[in-house]
């Protein structure tokens, strides 16, 4: 195996080569990414970044033809860096490559001007993302397995005869042909080969490409892993007997693979993206869109489509260049695997109490989508694959499936990289955990849940339920006396709580006392402590606010939903149909005597005008933005910043945690920072928390 040079790793945005000496470094580092991705290492860099790299020096080329270095990949063989030892019958060539369907349009009308006639019929089919290999076959017998190397001689890894699948030992005639086609791993085979290579001590595969090229290659490994062929060639050897060689020859390309089934090759017919013979550039162009729709559900990875002039006829008159046939082409999909750093791992708790890792990632562009996020499955598998925080990984996402780690990049390590720490709690209520299986879980299983929402309602900026922390909810939900949050209304009693373990007379008083307390808490902070998903507090507030009556809130269809601020039409249905979940413990909660009005809200029907939309609100601030921040004195001290932002809606005006220019005021407490500087840079008015509380003097009480 070729050693790559150590180059540093080209950055996402690529600038135009600037001068020979960039350009000498962009061909060097564009052969070492070849290497690395055709011998079945780890790629330097990802397919995106490669594209960009290789763009750049073709630019880079066409402007200073003179100075085009003999090595350049613009020129060659994709592969090129391989050294093989079988000669190839004929060579076998590389695609060019299109990107939009104005460059398809573009290339198929320059095809036909060459050709001096309309392409009579087109073939589409998938671009399978793996390696290509050349089969031969005697009378029927695999004989030799040849991979591409350098385009015109391979290397022989006829070792591998037996552990490809689609590739039979044995043809169904006993033809003397050579098939050609690619090699890969489906997503099946990567994981499998993946926990095989691992618990054999070696390092994981960082996508099934890589992993096909280092299996491939592999002669002694003491485990078999499987791979997949998919034909897309037939063509005569020299012991081919002259009427099949004629026929290979005159067949158009969809013949030839129904052909290659008939032996019993695996050809993309055999999947949901089989190959289709269209007649115009429309069709060719919605056969594309359909594959690379249907990308994400495959059981293997492809990276594009490639569009061929189907009838044999065309595809003479129009020939092949050095590096690529001139009657084929493909049209490349986004790359859906790109190259990031993993910064954080969290730990999130599901409703069954399964406690699963999940990773933080430095935002990346892929498929159309801003990648943060990835799963991580289970803490045995970060272990397994040796992951650990600040480590370049290969992430992989394709339309709407949850993006995933394939591997760490080993060889990109700097050695500052951190261990990942386990939690040695419940990171949602705090118990133990059980490590048995796998997948860990929370002690307390779907109770976690329960300990967690039932905290959270009792929480001050929710019903403030004095006397009720996490641990003696646990207690609560332990003995069974909890196991939703209205039966702390309408169930719990006196003497059940009497006899609990630490629960005293005075303590059992104040709790029932404290629960009475939350029986007044205003509309707001009962939705809040329902815990309603796309609602916190400040939307619990709006909402309130809004509609001003629980009885209003559950009438609200999405519709009616959305006419509340900051709900759009994502989000509207969501809580919609998250309050019709919630209606037997709204109804309970409602029955045992907690307030389901907001105070001073007017229910929608006489606050809004003829469009629906909210009438401006009434009070001191009045169509104002507010941003309060810093330490609260005076007869404001006591306010949380909670009940501060309730303060400002109830006179009237809108609270926010940010100052923007269309701030009206900020309340600037002690030790007001960056947000007072940022006002005063702004020039919106400041006023301190005893101006503020005489503006809102009617309201204090
Ligand atoms: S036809 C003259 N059909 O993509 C080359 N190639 O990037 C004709 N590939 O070298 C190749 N799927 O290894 C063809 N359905 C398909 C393919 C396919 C994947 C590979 C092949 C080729 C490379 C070019």
């Amino acid at each position: 195996m070729t050693t790559t040079p150590a180059v540093p790793v080209v950055l996402p945005a690529l600038p135009a080569l600037s001068d020979a000496a960039a350009y000498a470094q962009a061909v060097e580092e564009a052969k070492a990414a070849a290497a690395a991705y055709y011998e079945g290492g780890t790629s330097r860099l990802d397919d995106d970044a490669y594209d960009r790299l290789v763009r750049a020096i073709a630019a880079y080329e066409t402007a200073h033809p003179d100075q085009v270095l003999s090595d350049s990949p613009s020129g060659k063989v994709a592969g090129g860096a391989v050294e093989g030892d079988v000669p190839h019958t004929v060579p076998m060539l590389s695609l060019d490559n299109v990107f939009s369907d104005e460059e398809f349009a573009t290339w198929a009308a320059s095809l036909e001007r060459r050709i001096g006639r309309e392409v009579a019929s087109w073939n589409v089919q998938p671009k399978l993302d793996g390696l290509a290999i050349a089969a031969r076959y005697e009378h029927g017998r695999l004989a030799r397995l040849i991979t591409r190397g350098d385009g015109t001689a391979g290397e022989d890894v006829s070792h591998a005869v037996g552990t490809i699948e689609g590739l039979p030992a044995e043809l169904t005639e006993p033809v003397t042909l050579e098939v050609r086609g690619e090699v890969l791993m489906t997503t099946a085979q990567f994981e499998y080969a993946n926990q095989l290579r691992t618990e054999h001590g070696g390092e994981p595969f960082a996508n099934p490409r890589n992993a096909a090229a280092g299996t491939l290659r592999a002669k002694d490994r003491a485990y078999r892993v499987e791979m997949t062929f998919f034909g897309y060639g037939l063509l005569p050897l020299a012991d081919t007997d002259e009427a099949l060689a004629a026929d290979l020859t005159e067949a158009a390309h969809g013949a030839l693979m129904d052909r290659a089934s008939g032996y019993g090759i695996n050809t993309p017919a055999s999947t949901q993206v089989a190959g289709v013979v269209v007649t115009s550039v429309e069709e060719v162009l919605a056969r594309v869109a359909e594959i690379a729709a249907a990308r994400a559900e495959l059981p293997f990875g492809i990276d594009g489509i490639v569009v061929k002039a189907d009838l044999a006829a065309d595809q003479r008159t129009a020939g092949s260049g050095s590096r690529a046939p001139r009657w084929a082409v493909a049209f490349k999909l986004p790359a859906v695997e790109k190259i990031t750093r993993l910064v954080g791992v969290e730990w999130n708790v599901g409703r069954t109490g399964i406690i699963a890792p999940r990773a933080v990632l430095e935002p990346v562009e892929i498929d159309g989508s801003t990648v943060t996020y990835a799963t991580l499955h289970n803490p045995a598998d970060i272990t397994r694959r040796d992951l650990r925080l600040g480590d370049h990984v290969m992430v992989y996402k394709a339309g709407d499936i949850i993006p995933r780690i394939e591997a760490p990049v080993a060889h990109l390590r700097t050695g500052d990289e951190q261990e990942i720490a386990f939690p040695a709690e419940c990171p949602q209520c705090g118990s133990g955990i059980d490590t048995s299986e796998q997948r860990w879980r929370c002690e307390r299983g779907r109770n976690c849940h329960l300990v967690a929402s039932v905290s959270y309602a009792a929480g001050r900026d929710q019903l403030d339920i004095e006397g009720l922390g996490q641990s003696r909810v646990v207690q609560l939900v332990e003995s069974g006396l909890v196991t939703s949050l209205p039966d702390l209304f309408d169930r719990v009693t006196r003497e059940q709580l009497l006899g609990l373990e630490r629960m005293g007379e005075t303590s059992t008083d104040n709790l029932m006392a404290a629960l009475d307390a939350a029986r007044r808490q205003p509309l707001s902070r009962v939705l809040c402590a329902l815990g309603v998903r796309g609602t916190g507090r400040s939307m619990s507030r709006r909402i309130a606010r809004h509609f001003a009556t629980m009885d209003a809130i559950r009438a609200a269809d999405a519709e009616a939903m959305q006419q509340v601020d900051g709900i759009g039409a994502e989000k509207a249905p969501v809580i919609v149909a998250e309050l019709a979940e919630l209606a037997e413990q709204i109804d309970r909660l409602a029955a045992a005597g907690l307030s389901m009005t907001e105070p001073g809200a007017t229910p929608p029907a006489a606050a809004t005008d003829a469009d629906g939309q909210d009438t401006p609100e009434a009070g001191p601030l009045a169509g104002m933005k507010v941003v309060v921040t810093g330490a609260m004195t005076g007869p404001l001290a006591e306010l949380s910043r909670n009940q501060m932002n309730e303060l400002v809606e109830r006179a009237g005006g809108t609270s926010s945690g940010s100052v923007s220019k269309n701030t009206s005021i900020v309340v600037a407490g002690e030790g007001a920072g960056s947000k007072r500087a940022k006002a005063e840079s702004l020039g919106i008015r400041l006023v301190t928390p005893d101006e503020f509380a005489a503006m809102v003097a009617d309201l204090l009480g």
